[in-house]
C-alpha cells in the first residue's frame, strides 16, 4: 500500500530491495497492490476500501508508505479524511502493537538537537498500544455543542496483550521494560500498572520500572540511553515515539512495525511529506528498513533482514544518500533504491 504522498516513491524503492532479496536467497515475493489513503478517497471515496482490507487479510505481511494529504488538514468539516483510513486499518487488522525502533546512525548524530554525548549510543524500542484507549474509546458532542469529551478505555486482555509484546521484546533485548502510564490520576493506568505488576514475576529475567509519562518524556531527553524497551498507550505512545524519533537526528531512517491479529503492517515513521511528492527527492531508507522488519517480525526472515541493514549502512558510509542526509552530492530516490538492489 503506497499511499499518498512520496508514499508511492518510497515504496517502490524498497520493493525493488525485496526483489534483490527474493534473486540473492532464492525467494518469490508475491506482491500484490492495494489503495489507501487520500489517494483512496479520490479514487473510490472510502480511505480503506473493502477490497483493501481483503487484500490485507489475505497477505503474509503488509508495506504501507504514508497516508495524508494537506487538502484534508485544512478543512476541519471535511466528511471523510485519509486518517480514518488509518485507523480503520489498524482497527480491522487488529494492528494492537506498534512498535518503533529508535536508534541512533553514528553519521547523523550531528542532526540530533541534543548533545553529541547524551544521544550517542541510545538504543531502544517504543511499543505503543494502537487499538484501545482514548483513540478508540466513546466520544461526543453536547447538543449545544459546547461540550465535548473523548474516554480512554482499556480491558484487562488488551493491556495483557501489549504488555506481553513488551515483555517478548525486552527478552531478545537487553531485559529491561519500563511501562509508562499516568497511574497517578488515571485509573485506566492504574490497571496498566496492576496487569504489569501481575505478569512481571512470570518474566523473572527482566527488570520492570514504572514512569508516569510526564517524566518519561523528561527522560528521553535528559538521559536517552537509559531506555531499553518502552511500553505504553495508544495517545502517550503516540507522542512519546515521535519524541523520541526526533532526538536521533535520523527521521528519514526510522522504521515501524504494527504487529497484528489478522497480518502485520510495516512502514515507515516519517509522513506523507507533499512538498516533495513527485520530486524523487524523498528518503527511502525509513521504508526499506519497514521492510527489514517485515522479514524479520512477519516472514521470519532473520539473514535476509540483516542484509538488507547492512547494506543501508553502507549506502550511508558511501555517501549514496538523498538530500536530507547528504553532505555532498546528493542521490535521488530512485538512485538510492537502485544502489541498495545492486549491491545488497
Ligand atoms: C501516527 C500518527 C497517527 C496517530 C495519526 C495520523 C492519526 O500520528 O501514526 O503516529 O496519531 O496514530
Ligand atoms: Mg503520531
Amino acid at each position: 500500500m503506497a499511499g499518498d504522498g512520496i508514499g508511492p516513491e518510497i515504496v517502490e524503492q524498497a520493493v525493488k530491495v525485496l526483489k534483490a532479496v527474493g534473486s540473492k536467497y532464492k525467494h518469490k515475493f508475491n506482491f500484490t497492490e492495494a489503495l489507501v489513503g487520500a489517494t483512496a478517497i479520490d479514487q473510490v471515496g472510502d480511505p480503506f476500501p473493502e477490497d483493501t482490507f481483503q487484500l490485507c487479510m489475505n497477505s503474509h505481511a503488509v508495506l504501507f508508505g504514508s497516508i495524508g494529504d494537506p487538502k484534508y488538514d485544512n478543512d476541519p468539516k471535511a466528511k471523510v479524511r485519509p486518517e480514518q483510513g488509518l485507523l480503520a486499518m489498524r482497527k480491522k487488522l487488529g494492528l494492537y502493537g506498534n512498535i518503533r525502533p529508535v536508534t541512533t546512525f553514528p553519521s547523523l548524530i550531528h542532526k540530533s538537537p541534543l548533545r553529541r554525548d547524551l544521544v550517542e549510543g541510545a538504543d531502544f524500542v517504543v511499543i505503543r498500544e494502537l487499538t484501545g484507549g482514548i483513540y478508540f474509546g466513546e466520544r461526543g458532542r453536547s447538543e449545544d455543542l459546547n461540550k465535548a469529551f473523548d474516554t480512554m478505555m482499556y480491558t484487562r486482555p488488551e493491556v495483557e496483550r501489549i504488555l506481553k509484546l513488551g515483555f517478548e521484546y525486552a527478552a531478545k533485548r537487553n531485559r529491561r521494560l519500563t511501562v509508562v502510564d499516568k497511574a497517578n490520576v488515571l485509573a485506566s493506568s492504574r490497571l496498566w500498572r496492576e496487569v504489569a505488576q501481575e505478569m512481571a514475576p512470570q518474566h523473572p529475567g527482566i527488570e520492570v520500572d514504572y514512569m508516569f509519562v510526564d517524566n518519561a518524556a523528561m527522560q528521553i531527553i535528559q538521559w536517552p540511553k537509559k531506555f531499553d524497551v518502552m511500553v505504553t498507550g495508544n495517545m502517550f505512545g503516540d507522542i512519546l515515539s515521535d519524541e523520541a524519533s526526533v532526538i536521533t537526528g535520523s527521521l528519514g531512517l526510522l522504521p515501524s512495525a504494527s504487529m497484528g491479529i489478522h497480518t502485520s503492517v510495516f512502514e515507515p515513521i516519517h509522513g506523507s511529506y507533499p512538498q516533495a511528492a513527485g520530486k524523487n527527492i524523498a528518503n527511502p531508507l525509513a521504508t526499506v528498513l519497514s521492510a527489514a522488519m517485515m522479514l524479520e517480525l512477519s516472514l521470519d526472515l532473520l539473514e535476509e533482514a540483516q542484509a538488507i541493514r547492512k547494506v543501508v549502512d553502507r549506502s550511508m558510509e558511501a555517501g549514496m544518500v538523498t538530500e536530507d542526509i547528504a553532505e555532498g552530492k546528493a542521490c535521488s530516490t530512485s538512485e538510492v533504491g537502485d544502489w541498495l538492489a545492486a549491491n545488497l
